[in-house]
């Protein structure tokens, strides 16, 4: 079954009895893994309220053209830039004919000119006037130029004619929605993702991190959202911006992201642990800011909990790739990694060459496993990220 797993879905909601039903297609599209704006006509305010719209949605609801709040007040290129697919559902005959003309008075009829986005339309009126050939025309005319047209249905009607011109069930049109989405890779499987360093307090104001910047697992959650996949990331320092598709949860210290981990472990087909967790943290953190006596200070060190190792050893538990640091010694060291936690794969990263690895904008690593260990050649980590996604997919999807 296809999805809308990470896909952005604006939904337009015009003058139809049916705008009642809208509510409903937000949920079923949600179902299907949508994130789901709504641009709602001033016709399709007559019969359902914005405010059922925006708590369902929990997005704020469109309907103004002229929105001073919006991007630069800009809007319309917000929300067409934004969409991956436009559904207008109800569409009201009037509606249909504005897009044959081009017409752009109003937000969702302007949206509409200014994407690129697939279009479809779910029309929903009076079965004369759906009969009509005006109409017919007008359909043909959209036909024509791409967009898809989910077909009504045959019934009796709010004004009590019996005829063709329902709205399509909300389920139909999510579903007929998805299947113009081919369905990729990672479709329908969950992806936990552990990036950035964490951060081990010795004092209110100093504490233990390192170079990591998290560039690396973003562009692996950037590759997994493409592939499809619903990607939940564990972030502890980073310098990048955080992918706006993924649910994040921000962490600290090894401790908390153990804790975050092990809380949502149990649902994930695939866990990729990228983070620079630190392996040791102070053993007593000072209340009070430790003060210079001119005598040396000793700060004891205890062991950090080791996250991945524990995730391997769940009884249930997803397919588990690690990252390997290494500055010597590389694959013997990758290779023992991979023993000692039981992971399915270890990637390995040269820290030695000062380019690649932590901190940089490039990788070049080993994709190691109990049968192989295959080089991905020095690139950009986004290039890297893809063969490493393509990789897991190939051997473990
Ligand atoms: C009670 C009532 C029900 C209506 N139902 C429909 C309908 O189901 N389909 C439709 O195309 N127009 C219907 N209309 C007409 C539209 O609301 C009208 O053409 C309006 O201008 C549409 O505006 P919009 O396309 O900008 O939303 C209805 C009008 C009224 C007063």
């Amino acid at each position: 079954m296809n999805t809308l797993t990470n896909k952005r879905v604006l939904l337009g909601v015009s003058g139809s009895i049916a705008a009642y039903k809208s509510p409903d297609i937000v949920r079923r599209l949600q179902d299907l893994g949508a994130e789901v704006r709504v641009i709602v006509t001033d016709g399709g305010k007559e019969f359902v309220s914005e405010r059922s719209l925006q708590t369902i949605s929990k997005n704020k609801v469109h309907s103004n053209l002229w929105d001073k709040e919006a991007e630069l007040a800009m809007g319309h290129i917000e929300l067409a830039k934004w969409s991956d697919i436009v559904i207008i559902a109800p569409a009201s005959a009037n509606t249909i004919a504005k897009l044959c003309h081009g017409r752009a008075d109003d937000l969702l009829s302007t949206v509409i000119l200014a994407t690129d986005a697939k279009v479809m339309l779910a029309p929903s009126m009076n079965q004369q006037m759906y009969a009509s050939k005006a109409m017919k025309d007008n359909l043909k005319i959209l036909l024509k130029r791409g967009i898809v047209i989910i077909e009504p249905g045959f019934g009796e009607q709010a004004c009590g004619d019996v005829g063709e011109g329902r709205l399509a069930e909300a389920l139909d049109i999510a579903n007929q929605a998805a299947d113009l989405f081919t369905s990729t890779s990672l479709s329908g499987k969950k992806v936990l993702i552990t990036l950035g360093g964490t951060i081990e307090a010795i004092d209110p104001v100093r504490y233990i991190s390192n170079h990591s910047s998290g560039k690396m697992g973003m562009a692996l959650a950037h590759q997994c959202i493409q592939a499809g996949a619903k990607t939940t990331l564990i972030i502890g320092s980073i310098s990048i911006d955080i992918e706006k598709r993924a649910e994040v949860i921000h962490i600290v210290s090894a401790d908390e992201m153990y804790e975050a981990v092990m809380k949502r472990i149990e649902s994930q087909d695939l866990f990729i642990c990228c983070a620079a967790v630190a392996d040791f943290r102070p053993k007593n953190v000072s209340h009070n800011k430790i003060k210079k006596n001119n005598s040396p200070v000793t700060i004891e060190l205890t062991e950090n909990k080791d996250i991945l190792a524990s995730v391997c050893q769940l009884s249930k538990r997803p397919i588990c790739i690690g990252f390997a640091a290494e500055s010597e010694n590389f694959i013997v060291n990758a290779r023992a990694k991979l023993e000692s936690k039981a992971c399915e794969a270890i990637i390995l990263n040269d820290i030695s060459q000062s380019e690649i690895g932590l901190n940089s904008d490039k990788n070049e690593v080993h994709f190691i496993t109990k049968e192989h260990c295959e080089k991905i050649e020095k690139n950009s980590k986004q290039i890297i990220a893809e063969k490493i996604i393509e990789k897991i997919t190939n051997y473990y999807f």
